[in-house]
Formats: structure tokens, C-alpha cells, sequence
């Protein structure tokens, strides 16, 4: 069948250094990028893929598209860190230039094989605007960061009967003698699956069969992307991305959510039994996690810290998104609990503030800069309401509140002057037991908050995008609220 095409299916090769260097100068000087955050110099990014600690440096590959910020034809960049906080960008790592990935060379992930990195990853094909199917490929990084196509591509070709031709995200693991490959899927009634495939080499591949898992997911869910399992003390875990998820309660916002399910993996039968499952994290941006092992065996997480088919303030400057930070995940009170990974203190400098306080109304406690770290236990015993604004000025400000007799906390973005994304409501929320005392730890770079609640039991990775005023930290309370504070100013981790 004839392939489709349109001017976003292109790649880096076809475009001249000068057009390239046109872009990279457009949004050089924007006050939203971050800067420890990785992020594009140009053009869109969004899921972290082929994570993985190896050789003693950790490399992270992001989809890409270079020309805008738009979803085009993705290529997967790449950058490596001897410690999670300095990054060094290196040359794209995949470029699509072959038949089997004729529309993209999208999201996958990574298995060291025989002292090699093996990177898998789906071949986007596309008949029409409609009309799809996938590949699944590979490609070799030895250990002097040499990336090879594999010569036999594809791997996998083509989708297995009952399923359409939305079948990509490979998760590769090892179990025994036996590899294991997860696929994200939509099966032809429209509903959305995660297939099975296995092999012994890691290069040959048949089909296992459909996990059964028991999720009971609304019909609404048409597709399962970017699926991700692992052992978190001793427990399995899959991490999934449903889209179609209707709002529930203060659950699934976003036009598309995450959730993780805890419970037991068997691959003879090939059922999940699950125990629970629940949304991941809270916030407005947040999407297509994956995860890796650390090496001293810590699970890490990076997460798209973007969401589809909204348009960003940064649109117009031609690039778009960034990741999370890593995180360590783990499992305690049935529940995953997320934290920023130990080495982001390296990132800390400059004077180190610690008060107690006492608020009453409003206070402000600082508006000195837009990378920081910020840590806040409040001591409540008589407030109702009360939290903290950040990104704050006489006209902006985003609020995180907590009401103590609803044991509810909440995230609001409306007050700001580039407002984006509000067809999916203003305001994001999760239960949370509020008791006398409640811990805060929010780190901001530039045009991203994370806010981990109680040890990370509730987290929102917010994008905001603020004027450049607005950079003050408010607590406020409606009754009397003792509140320590240590702030830290970051430095930078990844080049402009
Ligand atoms: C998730 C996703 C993946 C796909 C990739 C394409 O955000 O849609 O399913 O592989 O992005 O960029």
C-alpha cells in the first residue's frame, strides 16, 4: 500500500544546518525554559524512552520532532548523566529513515543483552491520516555509545490478528531464560489491551497472547500506551497510560491519564491479578511515564511533563515540553509513593533559608527567583483552609490549598495571563489525610512545579507560564498555621 505524506514527516537530515540553527536561536533566550529540566533547544518533545543506567552513566532518550511544536515525524534524542543532575546532550540517536518506521520512530524502551544496550522501538507507518500499522524494531548501543540500527529490522512486522494498527511502546524485560515484550494495543472492537510477545535471544519473537487483566477499564478506553512493569518490593507493578478515561471524581482529568496497578504478574497463564490501581500523579501535566533500575536497584521514574492536543504557550517559540524529574518510587502502605531522586541535592547551592513561622492571612516569604527548591512542614491546629502560592505576583499565581474538613488538597492555574489547557478545567485535586501536620517539598524550574505531598503520596507535575514578576512564594492560612520553610536556590543541569 502506498505510504502517506505530509510536510511533518521528515527528518533532521533533510534540513540544512542553517534551518536548524534558525530554530535553535527563536527560543533561546525564552524565559520558560528550564534548566534542569531536560527539554528540546527546538521543536517538540514528549515521552522519555529506552531509560536505562548502563556502563555507569544514565542515558535518557526522549521522543522528538525537530520542526515545531507539533507531532510530527519523532526521531529519539538522547542525553547521558553520571549522576541525573548533569546532563550532556548528544546526537539524536534514532532517525527514521528506513521503510520499517517510515512515520516515526516512536516510544520504547531499553534491556542491557550481553553487555550491550538493546533499544526497542515502534516504527510509526501511515497509509493515510487514518490507515496505520507498526513495526517493532531495535537498535544496538555498544559500549562507546555507537547506536546501530539492527540489520534485520523489522522485528516484529505488523500487528497480530484482532488488533488494529495502534500496537506500539515496547517494555522488554527478562524473566529466567525468557524475554518478555509488553506492547500497548487496541484490539479491532476499539478497546484498549496490552499484548504479550516473548523470545529467548531477545531478537526472535512470537506472539504470547493478549494479559488479561482485570481491570474492569470503562469501554471508553480505546488504547493502552506506553505500558511498564517491574518488581517494587515484592509486589508487581504496571504502569499504563488508558486514554479515553472519563473524569471520576477527582480522578482522571486529563485528556489522557496514568495509572498504576499493584498485584501479581503471571506469564504462563498470562494474567495480572490486581490488588488496586490508582492514578499516578495529580497534576495538569503528566503523561507516558517509564521506569528503570537505578544502580543500586532503585526503581526511577521520568514522565512526559506534557499532555496531547493542547496547545502551549511556548507554541509560538517553536519547542515545547520537557520531562519530569527522575523519581524513586516506593511501594509503602500498598500505595506507590514518588520522591525526587537523592542526587537532585547536588543541585542545590546558594544560601539555604530555615524559618518558623507563624501566618495568619497572607505571607509572603520570598520572590527572588524561578529555580528552587522549597520544603514546608505547616503545623495546623485551628485552620480550615490554608497552602501556599507560587509563581506568585499582584495578578498571578498558582495555589495549592489544602481544606482540612474536606481532606482535600487542590491545584489551581487560572491565575495566570497565559492560560492554556482550561477546556480540561482549572483546577486538580486528590483526597489526602490532613492531619496536624502536612509536608510540602515543590521544586520549580522555570515553567514546571512538581509538588510532592506527605512523602509523595499525592504529587502535580504542573507546566505554568508565568510573567516574568512573578516569582514570589506566599503561604496563607485562615487560621493560625506554624509553618518551618527551607528554601534552596538549584543551579543548572543541561545546557541552553
Ligand atoms: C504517547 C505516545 C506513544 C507513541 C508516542 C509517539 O505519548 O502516543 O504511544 O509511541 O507517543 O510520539
Amino acid at each position: 500500500m502506498e505510504r502517506y505524506t505530509e510536510p511533518k514527516y521528515r527528518t533532521i537530515y533533510e534540513a540544512t544546518e542553517e534551518e536548524l540553527e534558525q530554530l535553535r536561536l527563536k527560543s533561546i533566550h525564552s524565559k520558560w525554559k528550564p534548566n534542569f529540566h531536560i527539554h528540546p533547544q527546538y521543536g517538540l518533545i514528549n515521552d522519555p524512552n529506552g531509560l536505562a543506567y548502563f556502563n555507569g552513566e544514565y542515558h535518557v532518550f526522549y521522543q522528538w520532532y525537530p520542526f515545531g511544536a507539533m507531532h510530527g515525524m519523532k526521531h529519539w534524542a538522547h542525553a547521558k548523566s553520571k549522576d541525573l543532575v548533569n546532563w550532556e546532550r548528544l546526537p539524536v540517536a534514532i532517525v527514521p529513515v528506513e521503510d520499517y518506521e517510515s512515520h516515526g520512530a516512536y516510544s520504547g524502551a531499553s534491556l542491557e543483552i550481553d553487555g550491550k544496550l538493546y533499544l526497542y522501538y515502534t516504527g510509526n507507518i501511515k497509509y493515510s491520516a487514518e490507515e496505520r500499522s507498526a513495526n517493532q524494531n531495535l537498535a544496538i548501543m555498544d559500549r562507546d555509545g555507537n547506536i546501530t540500527k539492527y540489520e534485520n529490522n523489522p522485528l516484529i512486522e505488523g500487528v497480530p490478528s484482532g488488533f488494529t494498527g495502534h500496537v506500539r511502546d515496547p517494555k522488554v524485560f527478562q524473566k529466567g531464560d525468557t524475554y518478555y515484550m509488553m506492547l500497548g494495543a487496541q484490539r479491532t472492537d476499539l478497546t484498549g489491551a496490552i499484548i504479550v510477545y516473548e523470545s529467548s535471544n531477545g531478537i526472535d519473537w512470537s506472539f504470547k497472547g493478549e494479559l488479561n487483566i482485570n481491570l474492569e477499564l470503562p469501554d471508553s478506553v480505546y488504547m493502552l500506551e506506553c505500558p511498564d512493569y517491574f518488581e517494587l518490593d515484592g509486589k508487581d507493578v504496571i504502569v499504563v497510560s488508558p486514554q479515553g478515561l472519563k473524569p471520576d471524581g477527582h480522578d482522571y482529568h486529563n485528556l489522557y491519564n496514568v495509572i498504576y496497578v499493584i498485584g501479581k504478574l503471571n506469564l504462563e497463564t498470562l494474567t495480572f491479578d490486581v490488588e488496586t490501581y490508582q492514578e499516578l500523579d495529580k497534576g495538569f501535566d503528566f503523561y507516558a511515564p517509564q521506569t528503570f533500575t537505578g544502580p543500586n536497584n532503585e526503581r526511577f521514574l521520568y514522565a512526559w511533563a506534557g499532555m496531547g492536543e493542547i496547545d502551549y504557550p511556548t507554541d509560538k517559540e517553536d519547542w515545547a515540553h520537557c520531562l519530569s524529574l527522575p523519581r524513586e518510587l516506593n511501594l509503602v502502605n500498598g500505595k506507590v509513593l514518588q520522591k525526587p531522586a537523592d542526587s537532585l541535592k547536588l543541585l542545590r547551592k546558594g544560601q539555604k533559608v530555615k524559618e518558623l513561622m507563624t501566618v495568619e492571612g497572607v505571607k509572603e516569604i520570598d520572590h527572588e527567583s524561578s529555580q528552587y527548591e522549597l520544603e514546608l512542614d505547616f503545623q495546623n491546629k485551628t485552620s480550615s483552609t490554608f497552602g501556599v502560592e507560587l509563581f506568585a505576583s499582584d495578578t498571578e499565581g498558582l495555589v495549592l490549598q489544602f481544606n482540612k474538613e474536606k481532606q482535600v488538597v487542590s491545584l489551581n492555574r487560572e491565575k495566570f495571563d497565559a492560560v492554556f489547557g482550561e477546556e480540561f478545567g482549572i483546577i486538580r485535586s486528590a483526597e489526602l489525610e490532613i492531619g496536624d501536620i502536612t509536608k510540602v517539598q515543590v521544586i520549580v524550574d522555570r515553567s514546571i512545579a512538581e509538588i510532592f505531598i506527605n512523602d509523595g503520596e499525592v504529587v502535580f507535575t504542573t507546566r505554568v507560564f508565568p510573567k516574568s514578576e512573578s516569582n514570589g512564594i506566599k503561604i496563607y492560612s485562615d487560621g493560625k498555621l506554624e509553618c518551618s520553610f527551607t528554601k534552596y536556590e538549584l543551579s543548572e543541569g543541561i545546557s541552553k
